[in-house]
This record gives C-alpha cells, structure tokens and sequence, in this order.
C-alpha cells in the first residue's frame, strides 16, 4: 500500500499535505524518516509514525461513546457539533459515521465505525437488535406500562412500535429502563407521550451485547476489536444489567 494513501485513510492530511509533512521529516517507517510520500509500506508489520504518533493498522475502527448533550449523531458539521468532533484526530478515519442515532438531548451509548457492512447488519431492521435506555420520566412509572408496551404500542400518529420491554427501578417512581429493537424517530419519547408521560432524561445504556462500560466519562470513548464487535449480535442479561448499574447511569443522568 502507498504510504500517503495509508496516512490519509488515519488522518485528517491531504495527500498534498503529506506530501509537505514528508518533506519535513515528520514521518518515519520502522523509526526511519521517510523522504519519499508514495513509497511502498506493508502496513500490517511496519510501523508508520506521523509527527510522533504511531498509526496503528486495522482492517476497520470501531468506537463506544458516551455522548453528551449537545451534539448530534450526524456527520455533517452543518449540523452543529457532531459525535465526530469528540473523536480525536488518529481514529478520525475516512467513512467513520455513528451507526444508529441518538437525539442532540439524549445521552449514552454511540457506536461509531467505518466498516459499512457491519453496520448495515446493526441497522437492519431485519435483525431487531435489542437497545435498552435509561429514562427518567416526569411522572411516576405506572405498572399497566409494562402490559401496553408488550403488547406493541400504538403511537400518536397511528404507528405501531414493535413489542418492547420495560421495567420499572424499586423505590425509584420516576425511572424506569425500556428495551427497543427497532428504531423510530424519538421512539422512546413517543412511547411514554402515547401513555401520557413524559421523558425528561433520556441515555442508551446497551446495544445488543454491548455495554455502554460505567467508567467512560462524559464525551469519552473506547475502541473495540473487531471480536468484541461480535458481542453486538450477542443477548445481555438485560435486568441484571441494569438493576446492577442503575446507581452509577443514574447519578450520572442526573449530574450531566
Ligand atoms: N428514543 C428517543 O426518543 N430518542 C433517542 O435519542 C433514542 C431513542
């Protein structure tokens, strides 16, 4: 592979741009400053440094976020601050794009990457893949919820919404965890508008077997190997989960 080619695909550089750095003697390969941009490289066992940063080969890049309010799921700038802008520049890779969207006022779980097929199958609406949020609601949780939401809400414009699970949190009225496999424009809003609550607070928490992991702070992230990436299409424990963890997403909803 040409060596511009493979800086450009990991860095936000032109080919004329790296064709500039070159010249300055800001990239070595194997810890040899490079003279020459479109020099042959096997990036999969050299080494390639730019401006002393080492550009780690993968096929694909996978990303877990933890969004923060104000900042959309888009990857046009036009847009306002995008999910991409919290991403620094080295994994900022060509085609990178958040697959399944989250609302500029809903925090949590973003999945970022550039390979197109897997996301295709993590959109397919063939495959339901489950997503659980957090919500606190305006109004206490009401246990005929649990009923209506099984059996397949209707929403206020007539949509149907696919069987979704939702439970309440003990000795906690305003907040209740809810369980999609599909993924309708505000869905989670909708459905609590359609029983006449209210979402004030909104965080996706999973993503098939995927967990949003408690540590990662706000507007941080993690990357994933590809064999990670499986755990996507794998089930959760999705009570024990959220039982276990309600303390740390909730004081973090709350604070943020
Ligand atoms: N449902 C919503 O209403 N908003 C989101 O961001 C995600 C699901």
């Amino acid at each position: 592979m040409r060596l511009d080619k493979f800086i450009a695909d990991r860095t936000e550089y032109s080919r004329a741009q790296i064709k500039l750095i070159v010249k300055k003697g800001s990239v070595s390969v194997d810890g040899v400053t490079v003279k020459k941009s479109d020099m042959q490289i096997n990036p999969e066992n050299q080494t390639v440094c730019v401006e002393g940063k080492n550009l780690v080969y993968r096929e694909h890049t996978y990303i877990i976020l933890n969004k923060p309010e104000g900042y959309v799921c888009s990857t046009d700038s036009k847009d306002g601050a995008t999910v991409l802008d919290l991403i620094p520049d080295e994994l900022k890779v060509k085609g990178l794009f958040p697959a399944g969207r989250l609302d500029k006022d809903t925090l949590g779980m973003v999945f970022l990457t550039d390979d197109g097929e897997l996301a295709h199958r993590i959109l397919s609406p063939k495959r339901h893949i489950p997503k659980i949020y957090l919500v606190k609601l305006d109004r206490p949780f009401e246990i005929k919820y649990v009923d209506e939401f099984t059996k397949g809400l209707i929403l206020e414009n007539g949509e149907k919404c696919l069987p979704a699970r939702v439970f309440a949190v003990e000795n906690n009225e305003k907040w209740a965890f809810i369980e999609l496999h599909e993924g309708k424009y505000h869905q989670v809003k909708r459905m609590f508008a359609a029983v006449e609550n209210h979402v004030e607070r909104l965080m996706r928490i999973s993503m098939g077997g995927l967990k949003l992991p408690v540590e990662l702070g706000k507007g941080q992230h993690i990357e994933l190997l590809h064999k990670d990436v499986e755990k996507l299409f794998s089930p959760l424990d999705a009570e024990d989960f959220c039982r276990k963890n309600f303390v740390v997403f909730s004081s973090y909803l709350i604070n943020n």
